[in-house]
């Protein structure tokens, strides 16, 4: 599937069993797949726009008992390994890459080269997910956002990042997200699949609008789930330096260090608003309506329940 993006540029996604990937991840897919899972390590599973860096900043800060500089030794694409990405070598690194850096660029030989307990992250389906997470019992941080404002999240994104394909209008993107032709795939199989894999494996399932109406209590369920113990102070900093507006001015959070080619912030923040609730400065009354009635058909026996305004 081709889709050209604002700069012109072609945007080629490919297929793994009808989810679109970026074609880096589909290229390297049977390696991502044989990846070796360890019984210690902890995978933080999300869709897309759902809170990854969030719930990222909050598991590294339990992790570094609340010790802020520790937190600020790398940016946070690069403290927990992101397991299916894998980005082709640029011109001006195929010289670095003949200094035997060959795997720099892949999430897998990163995942490999760090020390255990592992911290991972991964916005795969169920479905995609390489077998030994399952077969080694791992430990699961699952967080769920309502589909209405992911997806306005994802339109943002889209605009902003070079490397996704434009969105076209949001008209055209709302029927892009409901027939689930973005990359990773349709929210409602990925929330349903973990949603009903979450009794039968160690998953913490979360959701993005819990953590927003009461940080606290959802950080001491993470806490609980790492098997830690922790001083309310500390749980209360932790609060405090992963709120909305700290993050947005953390340069380590924010993707301020990503090129601009890359991620044009001026088209649309990376912390963009950081609320439930602003699918309703988007959706027209009709695309609610019908948006509502395919949520009923395709989340149809499911006992997940969605918070969608605070
Ligand atoms: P918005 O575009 O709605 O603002 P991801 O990290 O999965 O890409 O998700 C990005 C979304 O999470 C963005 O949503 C971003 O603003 C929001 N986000 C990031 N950090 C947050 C925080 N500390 N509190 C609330 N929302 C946050």
């Amino acid at each position: 599937m081709a889709l050209t993006s604002e700069l012109g540029k072609q945007i080629k996604l490919k297929e793994v069993e009808g989810t679109l990937l970026q074609p880096a991840t589909v290229d390297n897919w049977s390696e991502i797949q044989s990846f070796e899972a360890k019984p210690d390590d902890l995978l933080i599973c999300t869709y897309p726009k759902a809170g990854t860096t969030w719930i990222q900043e909050i598991v590294d800060m339990i992790e570094q008992n609340g010790d802020v500089e520790k937190c600020q030794r790398t940016i946070i694409q690069h403290r927990h390994p992101f397991i299916e990405w894998a980005r082709p070598p640029q011109p001006s690194v195929l010289v670095l890459r003949r200094c035997f850096l060959l795997n720099y660029f892949k999430g897998v030989e990163k995942a490999k080269a760090m020390p255990s307990p592992r911290i991972l992250k991964t916005h795969l389906s169920t479905q995609l997910l390489p077998p030994s997470f399952w077969e080694n019992n791992c430990k699961f941080l699952y967080v769920a956002r309502n589909a209405k404002d992911c997806m306005v999240s994802y339109y943002h994104f889209q605009r902003m990042n070079h490397m996704l394909p434009d969105p076209g209008t949001w008209e055209e993107y709302f029927e892009t997200f409901i027939n689930g032709k973005v990359v990773w795939g349709s929210w409602f199989d990925h929330v349903k699949g973990w949603w009903e894999m979450k009794d039968r494996y160690q998953i913490l399932f979360l959701f993005y609008e819990d953590i927003k109406r009461d940080p606290k209590h959802e950080i001491r369920k993470v806490v609980q789930f790492m098997g830690k113990n922790m001083d309310e102070t500390v749980i209360d900093k932790i609060v405090q330096e992963t709120s909305f507006e700290k993050m947005k001015e953390n340069p380590m959070t924010n993707r301020s260090t990503v090129s601009k080619s890359i991620m044009d912030q001026s088209i649309s923040s990376f912390m963009r608003k950081g609320t439930v609730g602003d699918w309703k400065n988007h959706f027209t009354v009709a695309q609610n309506e019908r948006f509502d009635e395919i949520y009923r058909k395709k989340m149809e026996g499911t006992s997940i329940n969605f918070c969608m305004e605070l």
